[in-house]
């Protein structure tokens, strides 16, 4: 038995943010932000947290595949932005659709916590555990960036996106994650200070810090190299995947991609236009769109791959 994806959905919150409406407050331009990036624009969430996206895309999501929420056995949130410490998102999430026996925890991966989520399920779908799996990226960066700095805040966007899964004879086909903690500065956000406050330490809250190009050179070496060595792993031709689903970070690191492996970019779908970098959620929006366009058919085989903080990647190949 393997993981297969059954039901697919995304929520983003209502306000759009527009390269030009940055402009109102930060020295930037429109031309600037789309010629790096390809961002056009974010949505930006002014009420709903983080859970609050979750629950819708994972509601969306439950729909599409047909299922009742007491069927889910497991729900896991990918997400670096949860509204509270504790408890995890995914907690709020299985009392508010009501997955009465599923087991709920957040991981954190950051931009690669989708497929560290489907690579946890697909563990537990083989060795039999569960059957029906709820996994969710869920992000509302905007309230952790420093929206005075113009080199990252213009990048990311909030954003949700989930899928249900389910034990199959066909679907997931392997996944491959990995890690590398020596280069945890080169992307962070600081957390709630751990000082304790008996003792005179202030609590305080930290902004998000990235090394963009540090970042930019990792992404696009890694991201080749983690596509290839699952083509290679599983026997696959790069010719027989329908589409490749790359985290949508910045337009140039999947065109460096395209170029690197030698896919056209009419292969690798591209959204980050209308969202910017939803971190882990956006490589399930994507799923999402090309499932109602009907880009995506069933028996199609994809791959998908993220990378983010950590530094994080992961891989995945897979028949829709
Ligand atoms: N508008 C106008 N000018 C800007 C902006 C802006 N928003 N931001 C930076 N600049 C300026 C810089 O100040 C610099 O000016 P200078 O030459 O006078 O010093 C110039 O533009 C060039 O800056 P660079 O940092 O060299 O620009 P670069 O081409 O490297 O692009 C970027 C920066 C877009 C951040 C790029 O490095 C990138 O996309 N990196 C990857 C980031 C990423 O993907 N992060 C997410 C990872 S996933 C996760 O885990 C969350």
């Amino acid at each position: 038995m393997t993981a297969r994806i059954i039901g697919i959905g995304a929520y983003a919150p209502d306000q759009v943010v527009t390269n030009q409406d940055l402009t109102k407050f930060l020295d930037t331009n429109d031309a600037w932000i789309r010629e790096r990036t390809g961002i056009g624009a974010r949505h930006v969430s002014t009420s709903e947290g983080t859970s609050a996206l979750a629950t819708e895309a994972a509601k969306r999501a439950i729909a599409d595949a047909g299922i009742s929420p007491e069927e889910i056995e497991i729900v896991i949130v990918a997400t670096s932005s949860p509204d509270r410490a504790f408890p995890s998102a995914a907690a709020d999430v299985q009392g508010a659709i009501g997955a009465k026996h599923a087991v709920a925890f957040d991981i954190t991966a950051a931009c690669s916590g989708f497929i560290y989520a489907l690579h946890i399920v697909q563990g537990f779908i083989q060795a039999g555990i569960y059957k029906t799996a709820l996994i969710i990226g869920a992000y509302t960066l905007s309230k952790v960036l420093d929206w005075t700095d113009r080199s990252s805040c213009i990048l990311f966007g909030d954003g949700a996106g989930a899928a249900v899964v389910r034990a199959d004879e066909t679907g997931v086909v392997k996944t491959l994650v990995g890690s590398d903690g020596t280069k945890n500065d080169v992307l962070y956000c600081q957390a709630r200070s751990l000082e304790n406050c008996l003792t005179g330490g202030k609590p305080e809250l930290g902004f998000m810090q990235m090394d963009g190009q540090e970042v930019f050179k990792f992404a696009v070496k890694k991201v080749p190299e983690i596509v290839n060595a699952i083509l290679e792993e599983t026997g696959t031709d790069r010719e027989a995947v329908q589409h490749y689903l790359l985290h949508q970070a910045n337009i140039r690191i999947l065109e460096a991609a395209s170029r690197r492996l030698k896919v056209p970019m009419d292969k690798i779908p591209v959204n980050i236009e209308r969202y910017g970098n939803t971190s882990a959620a956006s490589i399930p929006i994507l799923l999402d769109e090309m499932h109602r366009d009907g880009r995506l058919k069933r028996g199609d085989t994809l791959v998908m791959a993220g990378f983010g903080a950590g530094l994080t990647w992961g891989a995945a190949l897979m028949t829709w």
